[in-house]
């Protein structure tokens, strides 16, 4: 596996692969099962494998947790090697934003909700870093995980409206064995806040279940039963529990034809997670 800090050496290094397949998955590192996953389906369906991993300010907001991220280079680069990635780019601040950026990728209505109303200039700041990331990986297919449900939908969406020549894979949650959506953030729960969290994909399965029986027949009470589950558990404080189309987002009149997702944020004290189901009204029921 090649380790590569600078735009200059990356395409360099993937100056004699363009004819063959470039699978890409970009991470903010901290590398978990999740994005191990990335990988692995990556490599099943590409020649080359690229694996980014940049904590991009950008996506952060001013309060938000940017300096406390959790970072080691040294475990993700052993992690990555081990998975089979080929080209491991980790780029500097300084490397990816050189000067200030007058420039930037907004994608608009589908970031109007979920996380775009709590965490404002967030998804400008990922459709921004991954367009960039784009333009100097040139990748194939980009490999992205569904637990970030809505960043899918943003980066399916500004592809198609930009014309981007990549095929963007939506890659399936991966969850801890109780069921907890893995990621990065998990490290600052402490043992209760982590119990606690369960009820996250506790409340998603069950309310699964009650639509499976007919039980939840509208999208008013999928949100109110998953939003009673979770404030039935102490100290979960809601950031919101919505039910949309998918993937356009859209208010859903029905829960009877086409696809949806239920989504959920949720802080426990200052860790803020987020966990969804996405839904086929075709298929499933
Ligand atoms: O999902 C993430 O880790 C980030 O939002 C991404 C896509 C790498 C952009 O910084």
């Amino acid at each position: 596996m090649k380790l590569i800090d600078t735009v200059r050496q990356l395409r360099r290094e993937l100056k004699p692969h363009r004819a063959r397949t470039v699978g890409f998955v970009p991470t903010m590192g901290y590398l978990h099962e999740g994005h191990l996953s990335l990988v692995k389906r990556a490599k099943a369906e590409c020649d080359v494998v690229v694996m980014s991993i940049f904590v991009n300010p950008l996506q952060f907001g001013p309060n938000e947790d940017f300096d406390r991220y959790p970072r080691d280079l040294e475990r993700d680069a052993a992690l990555a090697r081990e998975a089979g990635v080929d080209v491991l780019f980790h780029p500097s601040v300084r490397e990816m934003y050189p000067e200030p950026m007058l420039t930037r990728v907004e994608v608009s209505e589908i970031t109007d909700r979920l996380c775009g109303v709590s965490r404002p200039g967030h998804f400008a700041g990922v459709a921004t870093v991954v367009t960039k990331l784009f333009n100097i990986v040139q990748p194939d297919r980009a490999y992205f995980g569904l637990k970030d449900a809505q960043q899918v939908a943003v980066i399916q969406k500004m592809v198609r409206d930009l014309h981007i020549p990549v095929e963007i894979v939506p890659c399936e949650t991966v969850r801890e064995p109780d069921g907890l959506a893995m990621s990065s953030r998990n490290v600052y729960l402490s043992p209760e806040e982590r119990e606690k969290a369960r009820i996250l994909s506790r409340s998603l399965f069950e309310a699964r279940d009650g639509w499976s029986s007919g039980e939840l027949d509208t999208p008013e009470e999928m949100t109110e039963f998953v939003r009673k589950r979770i404030s039935s558990v102490p100290d979960a404080d809601i950031d919101y529990v919505e039910t949309w189309s998918w993937p356009d987002l859209k208010p859903l009149g029905t829960l009877h034809d086409g696809k949806f997702i239920v989504a959920v944020a949720v802080r426990f004290g200052k860790t803020r997670l987020i966990d969804n189901l996405l839904f086929d009204a075709k298929e499933e029921r």
